[in-house]
């Protein structure tokens, strides 16, 4: 499904360069469930903004599906990214005077439906992420791990191909962390979503099938997790 070949990505500060992702060479299939590992400042972040269609000004291949997409328009590039990713990020990015609900059913309105088909495979999410009587609520009558679970639903309402987590834990008390991890693990199993993680705590990467450490931009590691 993702190939990138010899990526490399660099940020322009004032007239020096910095080498931020350093010939990337991955690959991951459909189903898998991916953990990332590294350093802060390693360039993890940047690798998933290129992975998830948010970040285009690297070099190199990005082969999405069979397709290389160097030459794509924006317009394609979002319609790919609004149907093919869905995101989770530490502090959950919730729109806080729209009620869970409005939350979740986003990405459904963005790929044309109406509210009114929308509303069921809303509920169907929520129910997924363990979240069955919270549609009208707004996100400041939750708690973090609630909010993550909206968040999650969220990613997962248009179905699409991949789903990106970035330290989706890191504001979360250990307990919470794990019952979220438990939730992107069903999903992975039973729904063959793939999931793609970045996280600081080993624990929480222990989740993945694949391990992956990326140190000062490059991928210094890439296995199979042993179960
Ligand atoms: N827009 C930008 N312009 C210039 N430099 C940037 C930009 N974004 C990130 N960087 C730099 O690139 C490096 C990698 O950043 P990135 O956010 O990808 O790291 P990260 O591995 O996600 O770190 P963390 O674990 O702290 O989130 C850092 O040194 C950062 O300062
Ligand atoms: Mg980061």
């Amino acid at each position: 499904m993702i190939n990138l070949k010899n990526v490399n990505k660099y940020y322009q500060n004032g007239d020096s360069q910095f080498h931020v992702l350093k010939n990337i060479n991955l690959s991951i299939d459909s189903g898998e469930f991916v953990s990332i590992m590294g350093p802060s400042g390693a360039g993890k972040t940047s690798l998933i903004n290129v992975l998830g269609f948010i970040d285009r000004s690297f070099e190199g291949e990005y082969q999405f599906d069979g397709q290389s997409y160097d030459t794509i328009d924006d317009r394609t590039l979002s319609r790919l990214r609004n149907q093919s990713v869905g995101f989770v990020f530490q502090n959950f990015k919730l729109i806080q005077n729209n009620t869970i609900l409005e939350n979740v059913e986003l990405p459904l309105l963005y790929g044309g439906m109406s509210k009114r088909e929308a509303k069921p495979i809303v509920l169907e999410a929520l129910e997924k992420v363990g979240l069955p009587n919270s549609a009208t609520k707004i996100p400041n009558e939750l708690s973090g791990g609630q909010q993550q679970r909206v968040a999650i639903a969220r990613a997962i309402v248009h179905k699409p191909k991949f789903v990106l987590a970035d330290e989706p834990t890191g504001a979360l008390d250990s307990k919470t962390s794990s019952e979220i991890m438990a939730i992107f693990k069903k999903l992975n199993e039973d729904e063959g979503t793939t999931v793609l993680l970045v996280t600081h705590d080993k624990r929480v990467s222990e989740y993945g099938d694949r391990l992956i450490t990326i140190f000062d931009g490059a991928i210094t590691s890439d296995k199979q997790v042993e179960v």
